[in-house]
């Protein structure tokens, strides 16, 4: 452990003791990553000193590489959807360069990304839909490797994912951005939007059937009470059930302007109660299975405030880890009252 100046840091660099204001309010934990933003803070916090893992140049070099290219990487998508979806609002045309070139940037990303956590770093509340659209393609893109999908069928998984929702650029926003409950009325018109990207992308020659047919089943549900169609079980296309999981993985784990985001387990939870009946069982087990071996030595807040480590999956109870607290293990498996409230 080194006692090193604020103002000499350098991002990639591991917190190794939490740091925290004279007023013990704390900035960041033991383990965190440093990043350009993270130091501009504690600067901005007047923290003048910390201490910081010892570790080779070449390691820290390496992990602040990584994550800048997934900044990069992300903050480059985000201005290309932002540009092609705004202009759905005036015509119906899809720049297809312009998608693909998300898609490739997205395929990069699901390449070098360390953890699901970084996608919960970049998020804000601004461009809520364009950025959704993003991250359903990066879950998306994630579920169809763990299913085995390779080239052009888990590219087309992509493009499916990500346009996903372009029809509700034809929302009117004042019901597309209400900061409350939607009314019936306004829910009756959210629904159209699966539609309305259908007849978008059927009009745009080049996206072949799948994509097409994935993006419009995106809300279908296993027992038919989904839309547009009322689909059930094996009528929806294997695109509509991967997208459906990580629409929903995301949508819960955002921070919207009536609620806030809920932990990665908490959703895993619900995903999990609503496979039986509206989405598929197998995927979503996958997919929890999955999502939590990313989790494993984060950080956690526990619903009792503590904080803890998650040492170990358990194979029969993904959403409940072994964790480790500072006085000791607690098998969450078998402490009920307890759940994990927000990954750090
Ligand atoms: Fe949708």
């Amino acid at each position: 452990m080194l006692r090193v100046k604020t103002s000499v840091l350098i991002p990639g660099q591991m917190v190794a003791k939490d740091i925290e204001t004279p007023e013990n309010m704390k900035l960041l934990i033991k383990g965190s990553v440093l990043t350009k933003y993270s130091i501009d803070f504690l600067l901005k916090w007047k923290i003048e000193e910390i201490y910081i893992k010892e570790e080779l140049e070449e390691i820290i070099h390496n992990r602040a590489t990584t994550l800048e290219r997934l900044t990069d990487s992300y903050n480059k998508s985000l201005i290309t959807i932002i540009s092609f979806m705004e202009g759905l609002k005036v015509n119906n045309h899809i720049e297809l360069e312009e998608v693909s070139e998300i898609v490739a940037e997205i395929e990069k990303f699901v390449d070098i990304m360390p953890s699901l956590k970084v996608i919960n770093q970049l998020k804000d509340t601004d461009h809520y839909t364009h950025q959704h659209s993003i991250n359903v393609g990066i879950y998306a893109t994630f579920i169809g490797r763990w299913l085995g999908l390779k080239g052009e069928e888990l590219k087309k998984l992509t493009y499916s994912a990500l346009l996903h929702d372009v029809g509700k650029m034809k929302i009117p926003p004042e019901i597309l951005n209400k900061p409350g409950l939607l009314t019936p009325a306004e829910y009756e018109i959210m629904k159209g939007h699966s539609k309305e990207g259908y007849n978008i992308l059927k009009n745009n020659k080049g996206l072949g059937e799948e994509i097409i047919i994935g993006a419009l089943q995106h809300h279908e549900r296993e027992n038919g009470k989904g839309y547009p169609q009322g689909l059930t079980g094996d009528k929806i296309h294997l695109f509509g059930k991967v997208i459906a999981i990580a629409d929903i993985y995301d949508a819960m784990t955002s921070n919207r302007v009536y609620r806030g985001r809920l932990s990665p387990f908490e959703t895993a939870e619900k995903l999990l109660e609503s496979s039986y009946g509206e989405l598929d069982i197998s995927i979503t087990k996958l997919f929890v299975e999955k999502l939590s071996d990313f989790f494993i030595s984060s950080f956690v807040i526990l619903n009792n405030g503590k904080r803890a480590q998650i040492v170990a999956k358990n194979q029969n109870y993904p959403t409940r880890p072994l964790i480790r607290l500072e006085d000791g293990f607690i098998d969450l498996s078998r402490e009920k009252n307890l759940c994990i409230l927000d990954v750090i």
